[in-house]
């Protein structure tokens, strides 16, 4: 990542970035009433600007030349009334723009949210939380402002400017073409400015999601970093990202700033020619005052829609940059989707089948994880996996929800492939615990119900007295109303895996995946869940990465991975008579009561 996107053969990716940032206006349409009534606005807040400095003439011509008394009464008047229709004709414009802005920028959130949570779990583990979070908010932000600029400004101004330019040509169109002159020499000084701003806000965007990425990272893992006393060499990290987007702020700054002051010198420089010429024309009686002080007002009074639309470019370009990463985001295909001719299951009947099963990650597609994986657990059986930390348990069991599909080879559930049944009806049948247990920032009762939002509240009872929770649920400040912070930091070990047990009680699946725990619990604790994990485990089909001696007694056939390859299978006696890798793991880990796993940090 970095800096090193800088765009060459600029024409061309001008046009197309333009085009992507207009592509945000699709999700304008809903809101299409509302845009047109602010756009009419626009046009009238326009009109009142032309119309002032229209007023000009009549104002010198015959209050103060003519003395006219009529007009003295008038005018003042006229004034104040388009100063009226002005104030509110601006006002319902910004009300409806402000309300379809925000509109769009809630279903363009939403739709990413919706993409980035569709994708599989492979894309979420190349990409880093921080980076994701920083497309659906900074992103988005950098583009919704953009939005108010474009529509408040550029609209508003190009209608006020054309107003203004109506009154300029009738006072004196030869002063008018003049003035015209400048334009050219501006264009492309606002061309240039802005084609560099938006490097540096894709740039700087980049930076931007990094720095949440690396917020994320040490926010999240802050264990660690105190068990490594990195606090100070984290803060220096973040203030070395910090830096970098400073001073790519600092860069856009430079080029930012340099427009308006360009841009007056030019306006000075026809303003100066047209006060000589014009002045001229009032001296030879030409023009009447009253002409040249509404030519004058006029030429004022479009400084502040071109020096406002000058900006717009700039906020345009950091737009388009920020529009293409939004929209990356939503282009991707979803590398795991229902088959259009997916079926429903119903339950589970016969078996799960992993035939001739091949695996490599799409990141490392050179490097099989799994290797000729041929396997058939029967309903109602209970499969242990062992092997080496590496071998390639967790990746076999993820086939099986379909977070992965095996890259080679197929997985069949019944005798249907699992890339023909639908997912959610395949997820429906299927109950996981994991190694590190996710709870959400929410209350007890809400994390169990996750495992069925539909259950009643004596389910959940139920649920959490198999799990061995009840108990100390009931012993929380709020009971089941306790919110359990994030990753139920609140909450011991064996706490929230007998949640993430009573979860799955509730879910109350056929299948049944279970990655135990590597790392030990104690005693008291360790039998608590365990007897919670029996209890589960009845009258289940059971995949079960064990690490627990008496969850292997338990299971019906083991099967030994070995560098992503199933090297023995069979039942605890006969692999231990067979002496081969089994009874060597065996004696390594489960030889006393207690596993004897190294306790990893962060595990
Ligand atoms: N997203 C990924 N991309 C690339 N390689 C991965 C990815 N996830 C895991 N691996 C690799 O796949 C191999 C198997 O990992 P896996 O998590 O299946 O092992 P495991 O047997 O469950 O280990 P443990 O007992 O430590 O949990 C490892 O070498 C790991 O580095
Ligand atoms: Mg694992």
């Amino acid at each position: 990542m970095g800096e090193g996107c800088k765009d060459k053969g600029k024409k061309e990716l001008i046009g197309r970035g333009f085009r992507t940032y207009l592509r945000i206006f699709t999700y304008a349409k809903p809101y299409w009433f509302r845009i047109t009534i602010a756009l009419f606005m626009a046009q009238l807040v326009a009109a009142t600007d032309g119309a002032l400095a229209w007023l000009v003439k009549p104002m010198m011509d015959k209050i103060f030349v003519e003395k006219n008394l009529e007009m003295l009464k008038l005018i003042p008047l006229a004034i104040v009334g388009l100063y009226v229709v002005r104030g509110l004709g601006r006002y319902i414009q910004n009300y409806f723009m402000r309300y379809a802005n925000l509109r769009m920028v809630m279903d363009l959130r939403t739709d990413l949210f919706k993409k980035i949570q569709g994708m599989s779990l492979a894309f979420h583990k190349s990409r880093s939380t921080g980076e994701l979070i920083s497309r659906v908010m900074s992103d988005v932000s950098v583009v919704r402002s953009a939005n108010v600029d474009v529509i408040k400004n550029l609209i508003r101004q190009i209608f006020t400017i054309m107003a203004l330019l109506v009154v300029l040509f009738k006072r004196d169109w030869e002063l008018a073409l003049m003035g015209c002159l400048t334009v050219p020499f501006a264009g492309v000084l606002i061309d240039r400015l802005g084609r560099k701003i938006k490097e540096i806000t894709k740039a700087s965007q980049e930076k931007r999601a990094d720095l949440s990425a690396l917020m994320v990272d040490s926010f999240s893992g802050v264990r660690i970093v105190k068990a490594f006393n990195m606090e100070e060499q984290e803060t220096k990290r973040f203030r070395k990202q910090l830096h970098r987007l400073y001073a790519l702020s600092m860069k856009k700054v430079k080029a930012a700033e340099l427009v308006s002051p360009l841009i007056e010198f030019l306006g000075s420089l026809g303003a100066a020619a047209i006060i000589y010429v014009g002045g001229m024309r009032v001296i030879s009686g030409r023009l009447t005052p009253g002409d040249f002080f509404s030519f004058m007002a006029a030429l004022m009074m479009m400084y502040g829609p071109i020096r406002k639309l000058t900006k717009v470019n700039n906020t345009i370009q950091a737009a388009i940059a920020a529009s293409e990463r939004v929209f990356e985001v939503l282009d991707m295909e979803p590398d795991i989707r229902d088959a259009p001719d997916a079926v429903e299951v119903k339950g589970f009947r016969e078996s799960i089948l992993f035939d001739h099963v091949w695996f490599a990650y799409p990141d490392d597609p050179d490097t099989w994880i799994l290797k000729d994986i041929n396997l058939e657990v029967e309903k109602g059986e209970i499969l242990a996996l062992v092997g080496e930390s590496g071998a390639g348990k967790t990746t076999l069991v993820d086939l099986v929800p379909r977070f992965y599909d095996p890259t080679q080879g197929a997985v069949y559930l019944d005798g249907i492939d699992l890339r023909k049944i639908k997912q959610a009806s395949l997820r429906a049948l299927i109950g996981m615990v994991t190694q590190d247990v996710i709870l959400f920032n929410d209350t007890i009762l809400n994390n169990i119900l996750y495992g069925r939002p539909k259950a009643t509240f004596e389910e959940v009872v139920e649920a959490a007295r198999v799990a061995h929770a009840h108990e100390f649920i009931l012993q929380l400040p709020h009971g089941y109303e306790t919110v359990v912070g994030e990753r139920g930091v609140r909450l011991s070990g064996g706490q929230k895996q007998r949640l993430a047990i009573a979860r799955a009680v509730l879910k109350n699946p056929p299948i049944l995946i279970l990655d135990e725990a590597t790392s030990a619990l104690d005693t008291q604790s360790e039998r608590m869940v365990q007897d919670a994990m029996d209890r589960l485990m009845v009258g289940r089909t059971v995949l079960v990465i064990a690490h627990r001696l008496s969850t292997i007694q338990k299971a019906h056939r083991i099967a030994v991975l070995d560098k992503g390859r199933i090297v023995e299978m069979g039942t605890h006696r006969e692999l231990i008579d067979k002496g081969g890798l089994y009874s060597h793991l065996y004696k390594l880990q489960f030889s006393g009561e207690e596993p004897l796993e190294p306790v990893l940090l962060g595990g």
